[in-house]
């Protein structure tokens, strides 16, 4: 039986997120605020807040959009997160009013929409909300096939004397889905953080944006804004 919904990874993960995830790239914000052109932008996926914050905080107006109660709860509970609106929803359906000059999902959120239908569809409802002009920034990894064995991933990502964390998952080639876990083990606890995603190469992004009448205007390999070559492991793709 498969449970899983769009607000499962962030209900599981809210307590630690923030723990887990404590950088913020100062590039991706200049170069997020550089393609807002100082208008309006809505972040897809907004989480915690880990971009958005510092975003607005340049004076940037920011909304966001995410699933998971929980993660949302973060957010508002963190000094400046009063200029952020967020609406709790799928991303996917671009359950929000108006157009922005910058939509952007970052850290590989987009490939948390389970389905190519989803994905395409995101595409088309991130189309419909820009204004003429504005862009599209998605940030995410290029899949690399090579970490599965036999259909398995099965890593040792901490190991010390009084915890052990694996990351644990199924390859489903045919559908490019990965359903992993993260399972934290400590004495006599065990821990679940469920994550489902359809990975997606660049070029089946690029074939779903033209389908929403949109077309690639950058790609980039870092927030550096350094070209994007064959040898690349991410992506920073801008759509137009
Ligand atoms: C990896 S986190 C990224 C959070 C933030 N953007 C960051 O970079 O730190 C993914 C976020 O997307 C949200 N999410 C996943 N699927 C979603 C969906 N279909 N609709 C809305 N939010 C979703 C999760 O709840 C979570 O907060």
């Amino acid at each position: 039986m498969n449970l899983y919904s769009h607000e499962t990874y962030g209900e599981h993960v809210a307590g630690v997120y923030d723990e887990w995830y404590t950088d913020v790239n100062p590039h991706a914000i200049d170069a997020l605020a550089d393609l807002s052109g100082g208008g309006k932008v809505l972040e897809l996926g907004i989480g915690t807040g880990r971009i958005a914050l510092p975003l607005s905080a340049k004076n940037v107006e920011v909304r966001g959009i995410d699933a998971a109660d929980s993660m949302i709860a973060r957010l508002r509970a963190k000094p400046g997160a009063d200029r952020i609106t967020v609406t709790k929803g799928n991303f996917a359906e671009v359950p929000v009013e108006g157009k922005f000059a910058l939509i952007f999902i970052a850290f590989n959120t987009f490939f948390a929409l389970t389905s190519q239908e989803e994905q395409v569809e995101c595409f088309r409802n991130v189309a419909a909300h820009l204004v003429p002009g504005g862009c599209f920034a998605m940030e995410a990894f290029v899949p690399d096939l090579g970490r599965f064995t036999g259909g398995q991933v099965n890593w040792a990502t901490k190991v010390t004397v009084d915890e052990v964390q694996l990351d644990v998952g199924q390859h489903d080639a045919a559908n490019q889905h990965v359903t992993s876990q993260k399972v934290v083990i400590t004495e006599g606890k065990v821990q679940l953080y469920p994550v489902q995603i359809r990975y997606c190469w660049p070029s089946e992004l690029d074939l779903m944006a033209q389908l929403a009448g949109l077309r690639l205007r950058e790609r980039w390999s870092n927030w550096k804004r350094e070209p994007f070559t064959s040898e690349s492991m991410q992506h920073i793709s801008v759509y137009e």
